[in-house]
């Protein structure tokens, strides 16, 4: 397999901001610089904005050729239109869009931003994102098909492609999608559930049944940057960051793990608290150079990165951009 020699990544939408968080200049290994104090004080710029939602813009670079793939898409379209405009970034450079999962916070922006569209592009997606999906709360509270905002045919219509497979999709030279996850890692993956009225999340499979939503829709982004390793992306990590990294290396064949990014789905209710402290055990077996957990990682995860990965952890924020291999 072919691989990509460097890739930046410029994060557009996570739920934090920091505008006084330093650049890194090769401190541990990392190359990060900063949306920082200048640009949010700057009156001929416009200050990011934050949500609950996560898009990564990825720019993988092989020799002359470049391509660029919008990671997911934020939970609203006027903070993606928002922070596209803060940060300088044209659509008109954007080659593909790749939809981790089929939640809210992933796909909300999809509508807004294939309107400003200036052409075709391809949206990759798992099949199971497009089946009703419904939240139970403990108390008795129920969302009904909250993913009705994802809908196949209203991204087919206008310049959206819909690219609908369960398999990975090579995207260009070392750039490539997960494809379905397996749930190898005992501690990782939702907790199934017979009982519809049991808080948590629930899908209707396409056989009509409602039964426990396990996400089998996920699915994360990895540029291989050969003897530099491989840079993973996750949207939520429903799968498990750990499966997905396992992914990337069976689907690569590399086993050196450069950087993971993105939603660990370590602060979600219903998530064990102890599966903090195996993913940071099984992130250091796996000797992660670079960890980045965003978006619905959680505070406790912070901070047992921050300290039991302090050399390798590095805090997200809108408007930060990471540069690997280069
Ligand atoms: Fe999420």
């Amino acid at each position: 397999m072919w691989r990509a020699d460097d890739v930046e990544i410029l994060i557009l939408v996570e739920n934090q901001i920091d505008m006084l968080l330093p650049d890194l200049e090769g401190d541990g290994g990392h190359c990060v610089s900063r949306t920082g104090l200048i640009h949010h004080f700057d009156p001929k710029e416009i200050p990011v904005q934050a949500e609950n939602g996560i898009s990564l813009l990825v720019t993988a670079r092989r020799g002359r050729h470049q391509m660029r793939v919008m990671f997911d898409v934020g939970m609203t379209g006027r903070v993606m239109l928002h922070n596209l405009e803060a940060l300088h970034q044209d659509l008109d450079s954007i080659d593909h869009i790749v939809i981790s999962h089929g939640h809210p916070d992933h796909y909300g922006g999809i509508l807004p931003v294939l309107e400003e569209f200036p052409r075709a592009v391809p949206i990759a997606s798992h099949p199971d994102a497009f089946l009703p999906r419904y939240a139970v709360m403990g108390d008795g509270r129920v969302a009904p098909f909250y993913n009705e905002g994802f809908q196949a045919d209203r991204l087919d219509g206008g310049p959206g492609r819909l690219v609908m497979t369960k398999d990975p999709l090579e995207l260009a030279s070392g750039v490539l999608t997960t494809g379905e996850i397996p749930r190898n890692t005992s501690f990782e993956g939702p907790v199934v559930s017979e009982d519809t009225r049991k808080p948590g999340l629930y899908q209707v499979a396409s056989d009509g049944q409602l039964r426990t939503d396990e996400v089998w829709d996920e699915q994360g982004l990895v540029i291989d940057l050969g003897d530099e390793g491989l840079v993973v992306l996750t949207g939520c990590a429903h799968a498990g960051v750990v499966n997905t990294i396992h992914r990337a290396q069976e689907l690569t064949g590399n086993q050196r793990i450069r950087a993971v990014m993105g939603g660990f789905h370590l602060g979600f209710p219903t998530t064990p608290v102890e599966n903090v402290d195996k993913t940071l055990e099984a992130l250091r077996d796996l000797e992660v150079q670079t960890v980045v957990p965003m978006h619905c990682s959680g505070l406790r995860a912070h901070t047992a990165f921050s300290t039991g990965m302090e050399d390798n952890y590095v805090q997200p924020a809108v408007g930060s951009n990471f540069i690997f291999g280069a």
